[in-house]
């Protein structure tokens, strides 16, 4: 197995967002950054977040992410290997164009490194996993798996491929017999996508009911797969009754491309029968739960984001969360306006930065 990121060691940022420059030397465990509003904590969170995954969690258009008048952004990062090495990330955007360098030779895609350097992000949008579409919990279940099933990401891609070829001959009408075709790649990778998440939900089930039972005590947990197919077909059957449809319409509706999940709380839905703030402990249990699943099934550490954690939780939620992440080790990124209500007893030590106007300072 290759090497894994461990976490983050030095981030160096350039004309990103409101920050014309920062260099910073983060602590592998806990990392506080306070600052007002505007200040540019959540733009430090994004920079972290585009050396992860090369995108950002607030636009699509990455862009927006250049300094207002700056021809592009670099963000640098040094990140500890399993191996003991520590090696130089960088990703820099000009206007329409990713530039990624791992260990200083050229990246065509960072999902090389990004694949084992998970960036796990809570901010106020991640309770869309609940209210959200289902685009949302796909999304959520298919970063998880790619980090802990190495055969994911090439059966995930071959689906994907076999599909736009579908959808392609679907909708320049083309002969059944082409639409047909892909049929058999279709549902051979779609069944092992679809075992694949089957066993990771139960799984994921049974480790966010257990962080639940801590928040919320008394309700059960379920999570409540939907495969993308009618449950008691088979998906060649599936795809066989709604070929009529499919041609109709121009694409494909049986597969796992159509899957969702429901979390189930006392066998109701979280997202139609509880408050908000109820919303948000199911969620915080929700990232635990897949956050300790995913070390218990030994994958890369990678480092844990938390936007404005006061705001979005009160101080009891805050507590759960900052010492489930300790009980993991993991290295985590907390913004605040104000730290002081932070309660910190699960960490010993801690590294904080205070942000004004986009500059970064260590607090020592
Ligand atoms: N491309 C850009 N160039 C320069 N400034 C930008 C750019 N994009 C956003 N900004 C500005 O950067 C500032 C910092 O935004 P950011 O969201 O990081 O603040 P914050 O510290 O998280 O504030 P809050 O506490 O309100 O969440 C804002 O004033 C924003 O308008
Ligand atoms: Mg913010």
């Amino acid at each position: 197995m290759p090497a894994f990121a461990t976490g983050l060691q030095t981030l160096d940022i350039g004309q990103f967002r409101n920050i014309e420059t920062a260099q910073l030397s983060f602590s592998p465990a806990l990392n506080l950054i306070t600052g007002p509003n505007a200040a540019g904590k959540t733009s430090l969170l994004e920079a972290v977040y585009c050396l992860g995954r090369v995108r950002s969690f607030r636009t699509h258009d990455a862009n927006q992410l250049i300094r207002y008048g700056q021809a592009a952004f670099r963000v640098v990062g040094r990140v500890g290997l399993s191996d003991g090495r520590v090696i130089p990330v960088g990703v820099q955007r000009r206007p329409g164009s990713y530039d990624i360098h791992l260990e200083g030779r050229p990246l065509k895609r960072l999902s090389d490194l990004a694949g084992r350097f998970p960036v796990h992000l809570m901010t106020g949008d991640t309770v869309n996993i609940l209210s959200g579409g289902p685009r949302y919990r796909r999304q959520s279940l298919d970063w998880a798996l790619f980090h802990v099933e190495h055969n994911y990401r090439n059966v995930w891609q071959r689906y994907a491929r076999a599909l736009r070829q579908r959808n392609a001959a679907l909708r320049a009408q083309a002969p059944v017999p082409q639409v047909t075709a892909w049929n058999k790649e279709l549902v051979e990778t779609a069944v092992a996508l679809d075992r694949l998440r089957r066993d990771y939900l139960k799984d994921l089930s049974g480790y966010v009911a257990r962080e639940l039972a801590a928040l919320l005590p008394g309700k059960t947990f379920v999570i409540r797969y939907q495969p993308g197919w009618t449950q008691d077909l088979s998906l060649p059957v599936a795809l066989d009754k709604s070929l009529d449809k499919d041609r109709a319409r121009g694409y494909t509706h049986a597969g796992p491309h159509r899957a969702d999940f429901a979390l189930l709380v006392d066998d109701r839905s979280a997202q139609a029968h509880y408050s908000r703030g109820q919303q948000k402990t199911i969620i915080v249990a929700f990232l635990l739960g897949q956050v300790k699943l995913q070390h218990a099934l030994a994958a890369p550490k990678g480092v844990f984001l938390l936007d404005d954690l006061a705001s979005e939780l009160d101080a009891e939620h805050q507590a759960r969360v900052l010492s489930g992440l300790a009980e993991l080790e993991t290295q985590v990124v907390v913004t605040a306006i104000d730290t002081q209500a932070l309660d910190l007893a699960a960490w010993p030590t801690h590294t904080r930065f205070h942000v004004e106007h986009g500059d970064i300072q260590e607090v020592l």
